[in-house]
């Protein structure tokens, strides 16, 4: 069964600031991602879903010439405003990463943060894929990093749980995230509900989204049919190799 984007996906991606409020604590990735920037040879770097430009400021600060890639026209434009003023040169772009060609190759492309779990079928990661190779040289390296589902935690009853908290950047107010998830086995999709609501609980805001859940078989076949090759597979930002208990999936490919 296909599903819709439009009708699950970016609900949570129309407010940028609230993006930047509600990830504060996401830094884990950071000394990763410069790493594996300084690993490359060239600094001309594709970032595919950039955004709100969290992982764009430090890896410009490093010397990239980073292109960032993104659905949501908001946050493209908050991005840009980010950006002003570094004098390196950079791109951000507003387009669907499912089908994509802007005519150059790059040598670094990656995907960070569980953003490939934007892409809900198999056809849609193979179309992706086929996308990414053709702005791909002989050296260029594709970096994709998704958690590794949870069983345990997605075969749970539909329970409401805790999941965020973070300050509300404009009124100052702690808000509160909890999530109920459905997910369906058969085509390994989670639908996701996210209610936000402040300590008095006057209000309630709800957002729906779905991420597919994929497991490491399914990236490897998905991966080698597409005609690319693993040429790392990490567990951890540590550089650590991947290994059963490992709770992060990331994959260095290369043509
Ligand atoms: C989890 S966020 C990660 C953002 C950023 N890479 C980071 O690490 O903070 C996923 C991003 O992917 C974008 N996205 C989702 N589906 C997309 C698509 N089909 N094409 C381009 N961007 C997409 C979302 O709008 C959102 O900004």
């Amino acid at each position: 069964m296909k599903f819709d984007i439009s009708e699950y996906q970016n609900t949570i991606y129309h407010d940028p600031q609230r993006y930047d409020d509600q990830y504060w604590w996401k830094k884990n990735d950071i000394e990763f991602w410069k790493t594996i920037y300084h690993k490359n040879k060239g600094n001309k770097i594709l970032e595919l879903g950039s955004g709100t430009g969290r992982l764009a400021i430090p890896l410009i600060k490093e010397g990239s010439e980073y292109t960032g890639l993104e659905i949501s026209q908001e946050f493209c434009e908050y991005t840009k405003k980010r950006l002003q003023g570094y004098s390196t040169t950079y791109n951000i772009i507003n387009q669907d990463f499912r089908n994509f060609n802007l005519h150059m190759k790059f040598d670094m492309i990656f995907i960070a943060f569980n953003t490939f779990l934007h892409l809900l079928t198999n056809s849609d990661a193979s179309a992706f894929l086929q996308s990414v190779k053709q702005h791909m040289n002989k050296n260029t390296l594709l970096y994709i990093d998704i958690f590794v589902p949870n069983l345990l935690f997605l075969y749970r009853a539909k329970k409401r749980i805790k999941n965020l908290e973070y300050i509300d950047s404009q009124t100052n107010e702690t808000i509160y995230i909890d999530e109920v998830c459905d997910y369906n086995r058969t085509n390994e999709i989670n639908k996701i509900t996210w209610i936000y609501y402040s300590k008095d609980k006057l209000k309630e805001l709800k957002y729906n989204f779905t991420m597919r859940m994929y497991f490491p078989n399914t990236m490897n076949r998905l991966i080698i049919d597409s005609g690319l090759q693993i040429s790392n597979l990490w567990g951890d930002y540590d550089l650590s190799s991947f290994n059963e208990s490992s709770q992060l999936q990331i994959y260095e490919c290369k043509l």
